[in-house]
Formats: structure tokens, sequence, C-alpha cells
């Protein structure tokens, strides 16, 4: 009986085709999906706190706006996640739970502190472009949910990473202390941006099984390089550097050499010691017991019109 779902299951991914959650699948399928989309959902709500740090001190009312707009999509994003990822027995309440109590990770990227309003262009342009990199293959992942919901956070997140560009071609049209801001912020967030698409593909342990999966549609370094050979000419458009002297177009390979990450660096920010996690957790857990109430009301309502309903 298994082999014929077993069977049916291969063959499905060998077309590329969906697996749906209502599908057989094996544990091992379910348990990565569980593990990758729980930590992009709390990718995105972890990533609200570094931008919405300048939702007060926003120059302009426009700024605003646009600032808040994108720190609510990401919120929405995490939701679709979240819903994705119920659909494999899990709840958000639970994953929540882990979050909180550090067991389960969010990406690397929003330990890092935004010290000045250039962050927040720099986020938009270098992180959100490095996330559209990861998350555009990801629209055609195997598991439907999963693909579903990146079709619509991809859109989204385009007008995030425009966003964040034509506020730094804005402040580099304006004073050198505006010029110098953008290329002290780019300084400090491109080789993090880099550390986003994971491990070198030799060090990691999941990339091989999630490709067979079609979970994955590329490598870590894949993307990578895709998000260097991007960058480049916008940096130029832009008028800023990145710091990183092995960075020079390799008309052999067709792509850019670029240096070596610091995967120490990146191994310390992942296992918790980055400048902000501990920042960032306990913000995410007094939003959290903060809320209880907000929860509680709610369930007492729904119950409330159940039992109305049953009367
Ligand atoms: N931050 C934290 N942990 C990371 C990481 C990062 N940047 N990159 C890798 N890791 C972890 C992995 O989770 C894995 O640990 P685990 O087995 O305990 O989960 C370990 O390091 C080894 O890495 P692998 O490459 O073997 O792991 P994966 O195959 O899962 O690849 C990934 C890592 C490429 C991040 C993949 O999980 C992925 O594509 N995730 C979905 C996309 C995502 O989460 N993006 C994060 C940014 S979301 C965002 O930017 C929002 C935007 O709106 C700003």
């Amino acid at each position: 009986q298994l082999s014929a779902l077993e069977t049916r299951f291969e063959d499905t991914i060998a077309r590329s085709e969906r697996i749906e959650p209502r599908d057989w699948m094996p544990e091992g399928y379910r348990k990565t999906l569980v593990r990758q989309i729980a930590q992009h959902a709390h990718s995105e709500i972890i990533g609200m706190q570094p931008e919405g740090n300048w939702i007060t001190r926003a120059p302009s009312l426009r700024r605003k706006a646009i600032l808040l707009a994108k720190v609510q999509d990401e919120a929405g994003h995490g939701l679709y996640l979240y819903s994705a990822a119920e659909t494999l027995g899990v709840s958000r309440g639970e994953l929540t739970e882990m979050l909180i109590e550090g067991r389960q990770k969010y990406s690397s990227i929003f330990n890092y502190p935004t010290l000045s309003y250039a962050d927040v262009g720099t986020i938009g342009w270098l992180v959100d472009g490095a996330a559209i990199c990861n998350q555009v293959p990801l629209c055609r992942t195997s598991y439907g949910p999963y693909g579903r919901a990146m079709i619509r956070v991809c859109k989204e997140e385009s007008f995030h990473q425009r966003q964040g560009y034509e506020l730094l071609m804005t402040m580099m049209q304006g004073t050198d202390e505006q010029r110098a801001m953008v290329q002290e912020s780019v300084d400090r967030f491109w080789w993090p941006a880099l550390m986003m698409f994971g491990p070198p593909d030799e060090d990691s342990p999941n990339t091989a099984q999630s490709m067979a999966w079609g979970i994955k549609r590329n490598t870590n370094d894949d993307l990578r390089q895709r998000f260097v050979d991007m960058s480049v000419p916008q940096a130029e458009a832009l008028g800023v550097t990145f710091p990183d002297p092995d960075l020079k177009w390799n008309a052999e390979r067709g792509h850019h050499d670029f240096g070596e990450p610091d995967w120490e660096e990146f191994m310390q920010v992942v296992k918790g010691n980055g400048p902000c996690n501990a920042q960032r957790i306990a913000h995410r857990r007094a939003a959290h017991e903060d809320g209880a109430w907000v929860r509680e009301a709610a369930l007492a309502f729904a119950d409330r019109q159940r039992e109305a309903a049953r009367a």
C-alpha cells in the first residue's frame, strides 16, 4: 500500500507538480517544510522590528506612510506563512512558543541593528532584494500552500525593494552627509545580506534533500551569486560601493567573483550571539504576552457566538 503512495509522491515531485495538504507525503518531507516555513514566517514577524524602529522618526509623512505599509506587509507575509505551516498539522501558537523560547530560528539578518535612517532604504534595497532572489524560486516549490503564499509575497516584496532603492537614490542626490550615511549603511549590511542565503553548499546539511524534494529549486550559493550579479549594477547606478575588495566581474564565468563572508560570524548570529538576538526575542515575547488578553477575548467571543448559534 505504502509503495503505491510513495510512487505517487515521487511521480508528482518528478513532474514538478504540487503536493497538497491531503496528499500522502514522507514524514521527512513534512518535517522539513514545517521547519523551513515556520522559520520563514518567524523571519517576517521579527523582521518588522529593525525598520519598525524608524516609523516614529521618518523624515516626512510620505516616508512614514510607505514604511508603515511595508511593515504591515511583513506582518501579512508572516500570517500567510503560519497559515501554510498549519496545513502541515502545527499551530501558530506552538510555533510562536518555540520562537520566544529560542527553540526555532529566523533569518540572521534581523539580528543586526538599524543605526541610521539610511538603513530603512538599505533594508528595502538589499535585504528585500535578497529575499526576492530567494522567494521567487520558492513560488515553484513542490508544496502547494507554500508556493501559492510566495506568489503574493513576491509581488509585495518588489514594492519593498523599489521603495528602498528610491529612498537611497533620493539621499544620494542630497548632501555629502546623506551620501556618507548611505555608504556607511551599505557597508554594514552588505555581508549580512549575503549570509541570508545560508551557509556555502558544501556546509548545507539540508540543501541536497530539499532539492531532491523540489522544496528548494536552487542551492544557497546559486542564489547568492544571482543576488551579487543583480546588485552590482544597482550599486553603480546609486553611486555606492560594496565593502569587498575581491568583488569584480569575471568574464570567463559570466558572473562576479566576490570575497568569502565571515562564516564564523554567521554561525554566532544563528546560534543567538548576534548584536540584537536577545532584544528581538524579548520584544517578540513582550508583544505576545501583552496581546494575551486580545486572544482570550477573541476566543471567549467565538465561544459565545457558537453557543448562541446552537441555542
Ligand atoms: N538565518 C538563520 N538560520 C539560517 C540561515 C539564516 N540566514 N541560513 C541557514 N540557516 C540555518 C538553517 O535553518 C539550517 O538550520 P536548521 O536545520 O536548524 O533549520 C542551517 O542553518 C543549515 O542551513 P541549510 O542551508 O542546510 O538550511 P536550508 O536548506 O533550510 O536553507 C534557507 C536555508 C535558504 C534560509 C532556507 O531555509 C529558505 O529558503 N528559507 C525560506 C526563505 C527565508 O526564510 N528567508 C528569510 C528571509 S525572509 C525575509 O527576508 C522577509 C523580507 O520581507 C524582508
